[in-house]
């Protein structure tokens, strides 16, 4: 029954988006008959949030019903988005979104079309790296995990100025108005870099985005060649979000080509993240399977992605997860799969390409080649003393 209210909660995002469109819609007969008892709820303050939705999702023990029903989604959404006929409810507005520069102990914002007076902060170290980070659904930027933990780990490292793009209430919004919004907030992203390249040199860029954010910042860097002809050199893709994003359709999301060097890791494959590749590297910790070891749910999959990029910034971690090339994870346990092995997180290297597997530890450190002392040295490292 709770898996049922689960499916009938995310439907009616879609309903939500496409109601009164008229919209002709050819899907599985579960999935209409589940609209059916959908429609009939149409009032948007019963809708329940993404956050709410992930929450319910918790209850689900496998990870297939869930990967069937966000296929369906999937495909709802992108007849929606291939209509024309959809339009974000909430359209961003670029003035209320904010750069915000965080050291160990201060935090500072810049609005977007002001970056570059960031230049002037005595936060802001101009011999370092610019690392900018864009998150999904949950983004009040003072009260993110994913930017507190991935904040902490870079000012432990202490080689980065570390930056979180605060998309102010447009990426907390229901899902499929967020994902309509991410080419528009990355636009305005663009627009930001564009001010930040004022006095920072475009080589010093790195952007990473987990789940929605990674579309956020992949449109970034599309945006930021149309509108400079330069190219970011580096942007990840930390499990960047399934539902709504297809290949070759309205929104297609990250993809190689929108830096000069993409790489990506898949910690949902098929779920709330993507399976396909999309970077010119792409890792799968764990394999295909949408639950990674030690998850028995969707949520802590897909964090998973930016929980073990954040192991890997930290000094000494940088080669925590070493990566083959290979075509499976079962190739990979029977030793079928030649070459050498390369670090997944930080330290990837920008020449390499194609699909890397590896396995991971159940429980933190879950690199592989981590150990449990360094980990135990490092745990306030970058928190403010
Ligand atoms: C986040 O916190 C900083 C101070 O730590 C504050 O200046 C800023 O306004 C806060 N931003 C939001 C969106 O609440």
């Amino acid at each position: 029954m709770d898996q049922r209210l689960n499916l009938i909660g995310l439907l009616q995002l879609l309903l939500l988006a496409t109601s009164g469109n008229g919209l002709e819609w050819t899907v599985p007969d579960v999935v209409s008959s589940i609209k059916n008892v959908g429609s009939s709820i149409i009032d948007p303050k019963l809708l329940p949030t993404p956050q709410s939705l992930l929450e319910g999702s918790k209850q689900l023990l496998v990870g297939l019903p869930f990967e069937y029903v966000s296929s369906s989604i999937n495909y709802i959404c992108s007849q929606a988005l291939s209509s024309n006929k959809i339009k974000s409810k909430f359209t961003p507005d670029i003035t209320k979104m904010n750069f915000q520069l965080r050291t160990a102990c201060v935090r500072t914002s810049f609005p977007l079309l002001e970056a570059e007076k960031m230049w002037n902060s005595p936060s802001f170290d101009p011999t370092k790296r610019v690392v900018i980070l864009a998150t999904g659904w949950t983004t009040q930027v003072n009260d993110t995990e994913t930017i507190d933990k991935m904040a902490q780990a870079y000012n432990c490292r202490g080689d980065s100025n570390f930056v979180a793009l605060d998309a102010a209430s447009f990426v907390d919004t229901l899902y499929s108005w967020s994902a309509f919004n991410t080419d528009e907030i990355g636009l305005h992203l663009a627009h930001g870099l564009v001010k930040l390249l004022d006095v920072v040199s475009v080589d010093k860029i790195h952007l990473i985005g987990h789940s929605l954010g990674a579309h956020i910042v992949g449109a970034a860097g599309r945006y930021m060649q149309q509108l400079t002809g330069k190219m970011v050199p580096r942007i990840t893709g930390l499990d960047p979000a399934k539902p709504c994003f297809n290949e070759g359709e309205t929104l297609s999301g990250l993809l190689r080509g929108d830096a000069t060097f993409v790489d990506v890791i898949h910690s949902n494959p098929g779920v709330l993240g993507k399976r396909d590749p999309m970077g010119d590297v792409d890792f799968y910790p764990g394999g295909l399977s949408a639950l990674p070891t030690g998850c028995i749910t969707v949520t802590c999959a897909h964090a998973r992605a930016w929980e073990y990029f954040e192991e890997s910034i930290y000094p000494g971690n940088e080669r925590n997860f070493m990566a083959i090339r290979c075509s499976s994870i079962q190739g990979l346990r029977k030793n079928k799969c030649v070459g050498d092995d390369y670090p997944m997180g930080i330290a990837a290297p920008p020449s390499l390409k194609g699909n890397y597997f590896l396995d991971i530890n159940a429980a933190k450190p879950y690199g592989k080649l981590s150990s449990s002392q360094r980990s135990a040295r490092l745990l306030n490292c970058g928190e403010c003393a």
